[in-house]
């Protein structure tokens, strides 16, 4: 269903921001940062399945409740928005992908490349690229055994590209079609743009919030084992103690994100790139945990098929390029992470 209809008061050039998937975890924090930098500067529009929250409405100046893979909610955009940017981040995450593979592909792909044509379509009418931020996912990474994963260490943008879950392949397609939109675009076109959308991508690992509990993505076990511990709550993990895979805070990863968005073209040699913080295992995250709610009860049943999409993801990242290029650097390390950020947040919003 469309909300309002508002007219962008762009005019200044600068065009409007489209948030997708506002209402998620990552639309939380990520609203609030673009609402200060752009506040009466530009226009921004938000849309996700689900209304959003009234204290996420007030960041934005337009709101649509739809659905991303329905080319009429798209059309309806594009007629009633001068879009300059789009920070695409409505997905369905690996565990509910899984359980529903097709309608993971129509939402993650269809519903992508609608947004990709969105960008497309907005960029040749202004002459001018279409920035595109995509929050893609360590889920696009593949290795093939637990021995395979712990041969490979920490690994770069170029390697273990097999991914095993509909999400993984579903995020790897939607990179391979923004490279083409960025690079190849009409390509038969004499007088085509050079780079038509400005594909922008980063290869996230597990994300923490201390203000939101995830759902649906299977690195959640990390933040769920901190938000039980802080309620007073057991944890049952659905992984070994010894899975391991790559972590950030929330803060930290829409600080990459909007580093990423705010960087010279020039200076970007990839369009995806990895972003890293730190990589403990279940166990070392549990031990963390315990030294801040040491009474917290936290065991370990494994989910064989949850644990086989773990074990597929890598150890880490190599975000080299990431720091290179653009100048990436993490606040936040694991002690720093839980001492600076999870704990004191977390004891706040549980009235600890
Ligand atoms: N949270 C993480 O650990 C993590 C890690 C890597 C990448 N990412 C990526 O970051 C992005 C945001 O993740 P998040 O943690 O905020 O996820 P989330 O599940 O909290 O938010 C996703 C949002 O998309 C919306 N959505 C789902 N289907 C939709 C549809 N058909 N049309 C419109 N909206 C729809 C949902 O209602 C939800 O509000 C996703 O693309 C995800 O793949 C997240």
């Amino acid at each position: 269903m469309i909300e309002p209809k508002t007219r962008a008061p762009s005019g200044i050039g600068l065009g409007s921001i489209l948030v997708t998937g506002a209402g998620g975890e990552m639309g939380h924090a990520l609203l609030a940062q673009l609402a200060s930098l752009w506040h009466g500067k530009r226009e921004i529009v938000a849309m996700d399945l689900k209304e959003l929250s009234p204290d996420r409405k007030a960041h934005v100046q337009a709101t649509y409740t739809g659905d991303i893979s329905d080319p009429r909610l798209v059309e309806a955009i594009a007629a009633n928005h001068d879009i300059s940017e789009i920070w695409h981040l409505a997905a369905l995450l690996s565990t509910r992908g899984e359980r529903s593979p097709e309608l993971a592909m129509q939402v993650n792909v269809m519903g992508s490349a609608n947004m990709l044509r969105l960008a497309a379509e907005s960029a040749t009418r202004r002459k001018c690229p279409v920035k595109f931020l995509f929050p893609s996912t360590i889920a696009a990474y593949g290795v093939a055994t637990l021995e395979a994963k712990r041969a490979a260490g920490t690994i770069h943008e170029g390697q273990c590209l097999e991914p095993i879950t509909m999400y993984g392949v579903n995020k790897r397609a939607v990179e391979e079609l923004g490279r083409y939109y960025a690079r190849h675009y009409r390509l038969l076109n004499t007088d085509r743009m050079e780079c038509t959308v400005d594909f922008r991508a980063i290869r996230f690992p597990g994300i923490i919030s201390a203000d939101t509990v995830p759902t649906g993505g299977t690195s959640d076990y990390g933040p769920e084992m901190l938000h039980c511990a802080a309620q007073g709550k057991a944890y049952a993990c659905f992984v070994r103690p010894d899975a391991r895979i790559p972590f950030m805070t929330m803060p930290d990863a829409v600080r990459s994100i909007m580093e990423l968005a705010s960087a010279p073209r020039e200076s970007l040699s990839q369009l995806v790139y990895n972003v890293s913080a730190f990589a403990p295992s279940a166990e070392e995250i549990a031990a963390k945990v315990r030294e801040f709610f040491p009474k917290v009860e936290i065991t370990y049943v494994p989910t064989p098929e949850r644990q086989q999409i773990v074990d597929s993801w890598p150890e880490d990242c190599d975000d080299s390029a990431a720091r290179k290029d653009w100048g990436w650097k993490p606040e936040h390390d694991f002690a720093k992470a839980f001492s600076e950020y999870l704990v004191p947040k977390i004891k706040v919003r549980y009235g600890i």
